[in-house]
């Protein structure tokens, strides 16, 4: 049986299989490359510093291109001031996005001590919840979402108080990662603490946290009872899992996992949008975190990660990447 449609507001999803906002990853291009495997639902941009735009005045790099990209496209803000919050969320509106997504879960240093901001702000409930209202006032009828670990510590899983007020200040969904700010990423994501969040809230609760395949999507949509799951960091080295877990979540075939001489084909294109957004070797340099992700577990992954991460041009990227993947299109997937 299919699994529910997930709505944020009046947005209906096509899936309720979200991408994750990705600081230094979610880009323009990745999230074109995204799209076109299909099955997600809503998309979202790396974290984007409303003080920063609203005061600073220039308009952050994290933005190009948002106004004419194809939508459904969600847009990411941190700070703890309503002010620029709001304003910022005049603006987005302006530039047609469809979701406005606010972070309380940056665990950074930077983030919470000097800007007392992200996951910090899981400290204080009634804050999160001026935050939420002054972002919704700028953002009229665009939904505003709320995104936060359990808590800022594991001693303090604030998660469900400041999912309420987020809730009652206006959120039309909640996202949680299983996991503490203090938690890194070693410990598994705790999906009780999200089920926990659902029980608290009647807005729509997204599950993020370990989901890299269909099979950990509906374990857990199953243990936690979420309306839909959050995918970050496989989508990096697997952008088309969102197209494997909406078909799972439908009942329908799984498509199969590309082979290595299509994954080739996709960073050679990756690394050409790249290269034609930003220049070379910009655009190379850029590529190499993007690359040295793929071929996990595959034998000789690791010195393809050493080479590809000194990639200096174009010419040396793809000839690394001539190297260690095959050009036939009939060779087995990884
Ligand atoms: C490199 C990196 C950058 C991230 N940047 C953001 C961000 O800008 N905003 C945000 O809300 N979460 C950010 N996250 C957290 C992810 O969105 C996600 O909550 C977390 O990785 C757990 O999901 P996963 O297990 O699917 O990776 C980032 C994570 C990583 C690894």
């Amino acid at each position: 049986m299919a699994y529910p449609s997930l709505s944020i507001g009046s947005l209906r999803l096509s899936d309720p299989v979200l991408a994750a906002p990705i600081a230094g990853f979610t880009d323009l291009v990745f999230r074109a490359l995204v799209r076109d495997f299909g099955g997600c639902g809503l998309i979202y941009t790396e974290m984007v510093s409303a003080g920063g735009w609203i005061d600073g005045r220039i308009e952050p790099r994290r933005l190009r291109g948002v106004p004419q990209e194809p939508k459904p496209l969600g847009v990411q803000l941190w700070d703890r001031e309503e002010r620029p919050l709001e304003e910022a969320a005049r603006r987005l509106v302006d530039m047609g996005v469809s979701v406005i997504d606010l972070n309380f879960g940056c665990p950074k240093r930077r983030i919470m001590g000097k800007h007392a901001a992200g996951a910090q702000l899981l400290r204080d409930p009634a804050t999160v919840g001026r935050l939420v209202a002054a972002t919704a006032r700028g953002a009229g009828s665009t939904p505003v979402t709320a995104k936060m670990r359990l808590g800022p510590t594991i001693h303090t899983r604030t998660a469900t108080a400041v999912a309420r007020a987020a809730e009652d200040s206006g959120a039309q969904a909640i996202t949680v990662h299983g996991r503490t700010a203090d938690q890194s990423y070693g410990v598994e994501c705790f999906r009780p603490g999200i089920a926990e969040v659902v029980d608290a809230v009647s807005v729509p609760v997204i599950a993020n946290g370990d989901v890299a395949c269909p099979k950990s999507a509906l374990r857990t949509l199953r243990d936690t009872g979420a309306a839909g799951v959050m995918v970050a960091r496989a989508a990096l080295h697997k952008p088309w899992v969102f197209a494997q877990i909406s078909a799972a979540l439908r009942g329908d075939p799984v498509p199969a996992t590309p082979s290595l001489a299509e994954q080739r084909l996709l960073l050679l294109r990756h690394h050409a949008d790249l290269v034609a957004r930003e220049g070379d070797p910009h655009g190379t340099v850029l590529m190499r975190k993007f690359a040295g992700r793929y071929l996990a577990g595959v034998p000789g992954a690791r010195s393809f990660r050493e080479r590809v991460s000194r990639a200096a041009d174009t010419a040396e990227f793809r000839e690394i990447v001539d190297r260690y993947f095959p050009h036939d299109t009939t060779s087995a997937a990884a």
